[in-house]
């Protein structure tokens, strides 16, 4: 677990930062909170301090520090300093470099990385002279997080509101993610498969995709270039991930085979039908006959055709079985020649939050417990880059 320092600057968005502070706690990180004077017209010191439970620090001459050095010596402790919100003002000082107070010091005075979450007025967000300092913070590799759009304090609505505490904290703990995959390309499939019947109906499946996002944004945040080949979901494209949408599993595998050169690793977690409509019908089927008869044909198998490829990447397969996991899944593991399938039991799986797996490999089964699918996801590609792309090297 980390050492956060929150600084906290002025904007009525520093309300928020109690909340963040806790969810980061929640995380097991300690937080140590540096307010500017500012903040602290919008958030009394007391409140974060009793939240922390870590007297909050506020001014570069502060007497608790023997050697008056606070500006170090926090620096120093911390293996970030997350600035929510950071105000115009803050940002602009930030860009130059100015040290005029004990939060903007310590900034200047780092080691360690800095993120920080802009919060202002829509007007302040859009002048030329934030955007510039926004520029320049990237390019200084400060990690920008947000803002958002929205309905804002002011009465206005736009650009400028801070992110909410719970996406800010997600993006700190991507950003502590070990970048196990660095330079390494990921090709991922996701979501069910839609089979057209005729123009308005067709055969799919209840897969959310929540899985297979889960695992494009773990291998994105582990440093990994990610290609997400995705069947029809309502879920949002993590960020930086490059996201393909498809419809039917022919379109899937040409996506797939037209992305494969070059991938380091293929996770295919999608629920491709196994069967296509062979008739399908160019206009709405009428009703009216008692039988309606579908002729169904067999859908390549696209994970199958990877695995056979000269120079496959390293294929992992999903399996989900609704009765005697291991016995189908080391069978499914054999058939498509797999170094690595992950099983779960369907009707715990498909569409929920949480998951339980099983990673079936040729040294053995390990179990992950259950867990909301971002971690799971994590903790597979851990296992992933220790057990098999580690003996590689
Ligand atoms: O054989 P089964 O469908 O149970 O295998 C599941 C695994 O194979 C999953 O990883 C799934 O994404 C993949 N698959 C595929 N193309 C198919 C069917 C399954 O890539 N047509």
């Amino acid at each position: 677990m980390k050492h956060i320092v929150l600084g906290i600057s002025g904007g009525i968005a520093a309300y928020k930062s109690a909340e963040l502070l806790r969810l980061l706690m929640k995380q097991g990180h300690s937080v140590q909170v540096v307010m500017t004077e500012a903040a602290c017209h919008f958030i009394s010191p007391t409140t974060l301090q009793a939240l922390s439970g870590r007297p909050v620090y506020l001014d570069q001459w502060d007497e608790r520090t023997p050697n008056n050095m606070a500006h170090i010596n926090l620096g120093r402790e911390a293996d970030a300093i997350v600035v929510a919100p950071a105000s115009a003002d803050f940002i602009a000082k930030l860009a130059h470099g100015l040290a005029d107070d004990l939060l903007s010091t310590l900034c200047l005075a780092r080691n360690c990385p800095l993120m920080i979450a802009p919060a202002m007025n829509r007007e302040m967000w859009q002048n030329k002279a934030t955007a510039r300092n926004i520029a320049q913070l990237e390019s200084d590799g400060v990690a920008i997080l947000g803002p958002d759009s929205g309905s804002q304090a002011c009465g206005e609505t736009g650009m400028g509101r801070m992110l909410e505490p719970l996406q800010l904290a997600e993006h700190i703990a991507s950003a502590f993610q070990p970048k196990l995959f660095t330079g390494k390309k990921f090709l991922v499939t996701a979501g069910p498969t839609y089979e057209a019947i005729d123009p308005v109906r067709g055969i799919t499946n209840q897969s959310s995709g929540k899985m297979g996002y889960a695992i494009a944004k773990a291998a994105q945040e582990s440093g990994a270039e990610v290609v997400l080949v995705s069947g029809p979901v309502s879920l949002a494209t993590p960020v930086n991930v490059r996201r393909i949408d498809v419809m039917s599993a022919e379109e899937m595998r040409d996506a797939v085979m037209r992305e494969v050169a070059g991938c380091d690793v293929f996770i295919s977690v999608a629920a491709v039908a196994d069967y296509r409509v062979a008739n399908r019908s160019a206009q709405k089927i009428k009703k009216g006959s008692p039988v309606l008869t579908l002729e169904l044909v067999a859908n390549p198998d696209i994970l199958a055709e990877v695995a056979a490829l000269e120079h496959p990447p390293y294929c992992v397969g999903f399996a989900a079985e609704s009765e005697n996991l291991a016995e189908y899944a080391e069978q499914k593991r054999r058939a498509k020649k797999l170094p690595l399938l992950v099983g779960n039991i369907a009707q715990d799986a498909i569409g929920q939050d949480e998951n339980e797996l099983v990673l079936f490999d040729d040294q053995g089964s390990y179990p992950l417990r259950r867990a909301d699918k971002l971690t799971l996801a994590r903790q597979l590609l851990q296992h992933i880059a220790l057990r098999h792309i580690g003996a590689r090297k």
